[in-house]
This record gives structure tokens, sequence and C-alpha cells, in this order.
């Protein structure tokens, strides 16, 4: 007995010595990587909550863009947290975009960089390029995540030689207002990384929710079939389902949806829905929920994208 206690006393000694080593990366220094629509929320809501953001795209003139749309949003943040007290705000807007530097570089800013995200466009090859360069000149303790909405996260972390530091990290647009981030695990992730991200999605505001890396995480995997299948009742229109119209004032008062589905497409875009769908049917073609949809196929032939091409289910000019 006497010996099974001294074994155990030694054991959990051992153990809670390990885990004190262990300890979590508190991430201060964060290297966004893709200024558009995500990577421009990411760096916003990074440096607004006090980290040191370096942002980076390819040429100058679309930082510039991305700043502007940064300073704007903030603009617009300021005006409503700081109502009573402008000069408050002002200095609020001056501050945070002061924590935010840009470079065309990714390899000659990431050397000492707590944690990098990657927004850049959906295209594996790209991004696993962009990875397997910054693996050679990022630090050791650098923390990789991708803002992937489609892609394996294990597809993309394999391009480097750290995926016990890779994991997902999803963001939801519009960034600054959307609470929630999937941080995604592989199963190389260590827990010291996934536990880091987690604390760092924390210090953003934002509340975290785990997922493994499967298709979809969590809010798409339920999301897209649900408007693949709102497309498939349209399309059995001809047989007397329902109007695209009708399924959406059914979703909206029914269910309690803010939007409806074809809304919902539009404003998401048909491009992107496509190539979401596309991809998860390349990984698995008999599952009847990833199959591809022939209007949703010819309005993106067309061009006919949804709100941003000015027509998609509905017409917006
Ligand atoms: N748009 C959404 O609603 C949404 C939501 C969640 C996740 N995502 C994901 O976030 C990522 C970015 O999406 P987005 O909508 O911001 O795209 P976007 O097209 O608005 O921005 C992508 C940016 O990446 C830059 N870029 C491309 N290659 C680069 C490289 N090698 N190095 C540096 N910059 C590069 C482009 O110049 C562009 O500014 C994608 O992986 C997407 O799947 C998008």
């Amino acid at each position: 007995m006497a010996f099974v206690t001294r074994q155990f006393v030694r054991s959990v000694s051992s153990s809670s010595t390990a885990s004190a080593s262990v300890k979590k990366i508190i991430v201060k220094h964060v290297t966004v990587i893709g200024g558009g629509l995500m990577g421009s929320g990411i760096a916003q809501i990074a440096a607004a909550t006090g980290h040191t953001v370096v942002l980076v795209d390819q040429t100058e003139d679309i930082l510039a863009k991305s700043k502007k749309g940064i300073e704007e949003s903030l603009r617009k943040v300021a005006k409503k947290k700081f109502a009573e007290d402008p000069k408050a705000g002002d200095e609020f807007v001056a501050k945070t975009l002061s924590s935010i530097t840009t470079s065309t570089d990714a390899a000659s800013v990431v050397h000492s960089t707590d944690l990098v995200v990657e927004a850049i466009v959906e295209n594996l090859q790209l991004k696993n390029e962009l990875f397997k360069r910054l693996d050679k000149f990022a630090a050791e303790h650098t923390i990789f995540a991708s803002n992937t909405s489609s892609l394996q996260i294990t597809s993309i972390a394999n391009a480097t030689t750290r995926q016990d530091r890779f994991a997902g990290l999803h963001f939801f647009n519009p960034v600054p207002m959307m609470k929630l981030v999937e941080v995604i695990k592989i199963p190389m992730t260590s827990q010291k990384t996934f536990e880091s991200l987690v604390d760092f999605t924390k210090t953003l505001g934002k509340h975290p929710v785990s997922c493994k890396d499967t298709p979809g995480f969590i809010v798409n995997r339920l999301l897209i079939p649900y408007l693949m299948e709102a497309i498939r009742l349209y399309e059995r229109v001809s047989d007397g389902d329902a109007s695209k119209e009708d399924i959406d004032t059914a979703m909206k008062l029914g269910a309690g949806y803010p939007m409806g589905p074809f809304e919902l497409l539009d404003y998401v875009g048909l491009d992107t829905a496509k190539f979401i769908i596309d991809g998860w049917h390349e990984i698995d073609a008999k599952n009847s929920l990833f199959q591809p949809s022939p209007s949703l196929n010819k309005l993106v032939t067309e061009n006919k994208l949804g709100k941003k091409t000015g027509e998609g289910f509905y017409k917006y000019k």
C-alpha cells in the first residue's frame, strides 16, 4: 500500500511538474496575413484589444485600402462606444491604428510574432506555399492558424514542420460584430497550442467553441447543407414545392431566422457557396447533403453571384 501511495504521489507530482512546465503562450504580437474582408477585421479587433499587429498583403495599395477600411470601421465603433465622449473616441481610434503596422513581406515580419493568423484567398496551394515559407522564418514558439472556411486544416498544416503549433481559427463575417470563433484542433495540435488560442480569442472579446477538423466545422457544416436543401426545394418548384420568396418568408417567420436562405446565399456570395459544396462533394461524393445544384451552378456561370454583382437569386439593381 505504502508503495502504491509513494508511486501515486510520485506520478502526481511529476505530472503536475510537467503541466506546470507546459506554459500557455500569451499572445501579444499577432501577424495577420491577408488584408481583405476577414484579415482586416481580425487585425482591427486584435489591435483594439491591446495586441500589437502586423497586417500583411501583396501590395501597398491593398494595404492602404485595408487600413482605410479599418479606420472607418473603428470610427463606427467609437461613435457608439464613446457616444458621450467624442475625444475619448478619437483617442481610441488613433491608439488602435497606431498598433497596426503593415508589410508586403510576410517572411520578414514573423521572426518575433506569437501568432500568425492566415486569411488569404481560399486556395490550398497558395496557403501551403505561404505556410511552408513562414515555417522557416517564424520563431520556434510561434503558433500558426488558418481562417479557412472550407479547406481541411490538416492539409494546410502538412506544409509545415510545426503541426503541434497549428490549428484553425475560424472567425465570422463581419469580424468586429460576430461573437463566435471556432477553434479547430487537428490530431497533432498540442493542448498548449489549443489552450493558448482559446485564451487569445477570449482576450478579443469573442466566444470560442472547439471542433475537430471536420468539413465545415460546426456552423458551416449545418448551414451549408441547409442552404443547399433550400435550393433543392426551390428546384422542385415545377412539382409544386415552393417559391424562393415563400421559402425565405417561411424561414424568417416560422423559424425566426433573421434572413431567409436565398437572401443569405446572395449575401454570402453564390461563388463561395458553390466552392464549398463542390469541395465537400469531392471529399464525399455519396453524401446526399453534399450534392451540387444545377441552379446554383447556372447562376455562377452567368456571373450572378449575389449582392456583390447586383444579381443572384434576387436582383439588387
Ligand atoms: N468572407 C467570409 O465571409 C469568410 C468567413 C470566414 C472565413 N473566411 C475565410 O477567410 C479567408 C479570407 O477570406 P476573405 O473573404 O477575407 O477574402 P478576401 O478576398 O477579401 O481577402 C483575401 C486577401 O488575401 C490577399 N492575399 C492573397 N494571397 C496572398 C498572399 N500570398 N500573401 C498575402 N496576402 C495575400 C489578397 O490580396 C486579399 O486582400 C478565406 O480562407 C475564407 O475562406 C471568409
